[in-house]
């Protein structure tokens, strides 16, 4: 028999976990114990992207010297911005200080009390409003952060990058067909536990979850999988070859224009890629005659827009003067001893560290010397 697809009934949901709330969740935070929803508000913003043990000093001092909406309204965002420092994600603050504003100029000082206006404030989300409105005002609206989008992709099995539109809104219609008819703070707090404390990104705890059983995700052992992590964008490719060329004990580096990748950078001069051989080119271009190439280790480089495969070709000049032709004065020899202090991107440094394998120099001293 084809194995069960649906999982089991999940009509009672909300109200097992509010249940485990109860038993496991978390009761002693210092938002938990008030209704302000100024307090609430600093404590949801706050807490994005940042953990509650980092939050809870913080949020103690903010509230010390800005104990309520007016006093944060009324101070100057420099003074707003010295009680931040240290928690990061500044917009933060400035958005929470405009917010203020906004709400003693077009509120009367009156914090909005539904989620629908709570959102149109700067710095506040559909999630973070609704969290705000069900914490202090009991209202039935649904919340969908990270923690929350991890639980609901595992539990219901939901497919696709959480961030994209259709899995979100798909998403938003699960969390609002799950809420209750009450609790709605403590059933808000039970999802954001449940997520922070047991269904966590790596080794969540199944074994002590309320809904092991009814979990797709661990059914069908794709907890891992889930959710699924945004696509990898496909970078375009390119590959290079570049001429490593030596003579004695000094490589031939060329000061890179101002502008595009490495700019004003010291790297090997790069081989045309209408050339059909570095060696030839070398010949035909520098005005150096050269052993017989030979190409060396590749190696890739991942740029913000591209990866570059760069394919060093080894070249050993066996010109006595290596005086260059079609030089425009950026190329210049460098002794290998003194590439340390030498701008060098990191893959060319990579590169040119290979060189001081010894054997490299039995074959250039082969050249100049036979
Ligand atoms: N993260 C966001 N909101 C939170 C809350 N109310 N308690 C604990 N962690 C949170």
């Amino acid at each position: 028999a084809r194995k069960q697809r649906k999982n089991r009934d999940m009509s009672d949901f909300a109200e097992r976990l509010i249940h485990w709330q109860q038993q496991h969740g978390r009761h002693a935070l210092p938002w938990q114990d008030t209704q302000d929803p100024y307090r609430i508000w600093l404590s949801e913003i706050m807490l994005q992207q940042t953990q509650v043990d980092t939050v809870i000093p913080y949020y103690a001092r903010f509230l010390e010297r800005f104990p309520d909406l007016a006093s944060l309204a009324g101070a100057a965002v420099d003074e707003v911005m010295t009680h931040w420092s240290g928690l990061g994600y500044y917009a933060r603050a400035r958005n929470l200080h405009r917010a203020a504003q906004a709400i003693v100029e077009s509120h009367g000082g009156h914090f909005p009390r539904t989620a629908a206006e709570i959102a149109t404030l700067p710095g506040i989300g559909r999630s973070t409003a609704a969290a705000i409105a069900a914490f202090a005002f009991g209202e039935r609206a649904a919340i969908l952060d990270g923690n929350v989008k991890r639980v609901l992709t595992r539990l219901f099995g939901v497919e696709g990058f959480p961030g994209e539109k259709r899995v979100e809104t798909q998403l938003w219609a699960l969390a609002e067909s799950l809420l209750p008819t009450r609790e709605l703070g403590r059933y808000t707090q039970a999802q954001m536990d449940l997520g922070a404390t047991l269904c966590t990104r790596s080794k969540p705890a199944c074994m002590r979850c309320p809904f092991a059983d009814d979990c797709v995700a661990r059914r069908d052992g794709r907890v891992g999988e889930l959710p699924t992590p945004r696509p990898k964008k496909t970078v375009p490719r390119r590959s290079a070859r570049y001429a490593i060329i030596i003579h004695e004990h000094a490589v031939l580096l060329e000061r890179r224009p101002p502008a595009g990748i490495w700019g004003g950078l010291l790297t090997p001069p790069e081989i045309p890629a209408t050339a059909p051989d570095g060696g030839v080119w070398a010949q035909q271009h520098l005005g150096l005659a050269c052993a017989p190439a030979r190409a060396l280790a590749s190696l890739t480089h991942t740029f913000t827009h591209f990866v570059l495969e760069l394919q060093p070709v080894l070249l050993h000049a066996s010109t006595p003067t290596c005086t260059l032709i079609a030089d425009d004065g950026a190329l210049r020899w460098h002794a290998l001893a003194d590439l340390a202090d030498a701008a060098l991107p990191a893959p060319m440094r990579k590169i040119l560290d290979a060189l001081a394998a010894p054997d490299l120099f039995d074959g250039a001293h082969a050249i100049n010397t036979g």
